[in-house]
């Protein structure tokens, strides 16, 4: 068989060259030749070392006098890539009206139930070459950590960013009357705090899950952005007015049992379904009774979020339990385990209480107050029902969703 002609033109090794050579001799078998013919001495008297050095051969040269020369590579044994060779070309994926969203990355049962806890950093569709260092990721099984409807709830995260400097009417902040301002300063510091052990969960186990659910990757960091923008928008809130606030210890407590909770699932159970469930409502009535247009914002906007948090939670835990139903004794197990260390928690803080009938009342006239009050033990009544509500779509029987509802830590979060 007559080798492959190719022609160098003025291309010279180290200058683009060898990019062509690599083209051509990466599809041909081991043994098979390329002519390459360049009207450059020195880049024909380069070649064999060049093949020599790239696990190839010249075997022969010939030059007419005064060029061009011809020399005759004949591709070596030897694969560039410690890898089986890649597979064949497939058809990419689809697109939605132009848009190429993660869930059409792969079909779910493209999602290996168990992924190589040594794997490295293999993006999808990519073949690993071997001889990398190994990992040792916690987070290798995909029924452990899975919601059928990560790619969506990903896809919806990255659509409804919003801005906590800019889009936040901050100026209507200002200039409240002392009571309001301090009790609106110090719900916004209990909220900013509590945002802040809805970031340390999930950004806890990101760094676990094994880079084989890329899907996972990014629904967990869109979580981690979500709270640190809560937590950036609260503590915003909370300074404008030049009003400080306490950090109380009683929430730190309730976090610091919620950071203790280790399981994937158990934390899902703990944060997503019961502690931001129970904010969605507190987000609410925050908007309902914002004494301005920045809390109304803030609140609506963080709400916005909490629904795609609370909706993964309910998610994963219905497919967890379903999957496996001994999961259910366990998930009850974690949330017993942490109101064991939270007895001595007998209700939400009273200042959090007064700083939320204030916000309800809008004055501190007595009638006003009476009914701020009745507002607030409404909002507690409201809390629980939905809690339940949640429980029961997450797939729990009403007799452990009560339970469960009832084992909630009193801080909400
Ligand atoms: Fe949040
Ligand atoms: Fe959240």
């Amino acid at each position: 068989m007559s080798p492959r002609r190719l022609e160098a033109g003025e291309l010279e090794l180290g200058g683009g060259l060898e990019v062509l050579l690599a083209a051509a001799l990466e599809g041909m078998p081991a043994g098979a030749r390329v002519e390459v013919i360049t009207p450059s001495r020195s880049t024909a008297l380069e070649l064999p070392s060049w093949a020599h050095a790239s696990g190839h051969q010249a075997v022969s040269e010939r030059a007419v006098p005064g060029g061009p020369y011809a020399v005759e590579l004949e591709r070596g044994p030897f694969a560039r890539v410690l890898a089986d060779p890649l597979p064949e070309k497939r058809p990419g994926p689809r697109l939605r009206d132009g848009e190429l969203h993660t869930a059409d990355l792969r079909s779910p049962a493209e999602v290996p139930a168990q992924a190589d806890p040594a794997a490295g950093f293999t993006p999808l569709g990519a073949l690993a070459e071997r001889g990398a260092p190994a990992f040792r990721w916690t987070l290798n099984e995909r029924d452990a950590l899975w919601a059928d409807d990560v790619s969506e709830l990903t896809e919806q995260a990255s659509a409804g960013q919003w801005d906590a400097s800019r889009d936040i009417p901050w100026e209507a902040a200002r200039g409240l009357p002392e009571f309001l301002e301090r009790a609106v300063s110090q719900v916004m510091t209990f909220i900013a705090q509590n945002e802040y052990g809805a970031l340390y969960v999930p950004a806890g186990f990101l760094a676990d899950v094994n880079p084989a659910y890329p899907e996972m990757l990014q629904w967990l960091s869109s979580h981690v952005h979500d709270e640190a923008r809560h937590v950036e928008v609260f503590t915003k809130r909370s300074l404008i007015g030049g009003q400080p606030s306490y950090a109380l210890a009683s929430t730190e407590l309730s976090l610091h049992t919620l950071l203790d909770e280790r399981d994937f699932s158990g934390a899902a159970l703990l944060l997503n379904v019961l502690g931001e469930g129970t904010f969605l409502d507190l987000l609410r009535f925050l908007e309902h009774y914002a004494p301005d247009a920045a809390t109304r914002a803030a609140a609506a906007l963080a709400h916005r979020d909490e629904v795609r948090h609370v909706h993964f939670g309910i998610s994963h835990v219905r497919r967890h339990i379903a999957t496996d139903p001994d999961q259910t004794a366990a998930l009850i197990g974690a949330a017993e385990r942490r109101a064991g260390k939270l007895t001595e928690m007998s209700g939400l803080s009273p200042l959090l209480t007064e700083g939320l009938t204030v916000m309800a009342a809008g004055s501190l006239q007595p009638a006003e107050l009476a009914r701020g009050a009745r507002e607030v033990r409404e909002l507690m009544q409201t809390m629980e029902d939905n809690r339940i509500k949640r429980l029961r779509a997450a797939g729990f029987d009403q007799r452990d969703a009560q339970h469960l509802s009832d084992l909630h830590t009193p801080n909400l979060m």
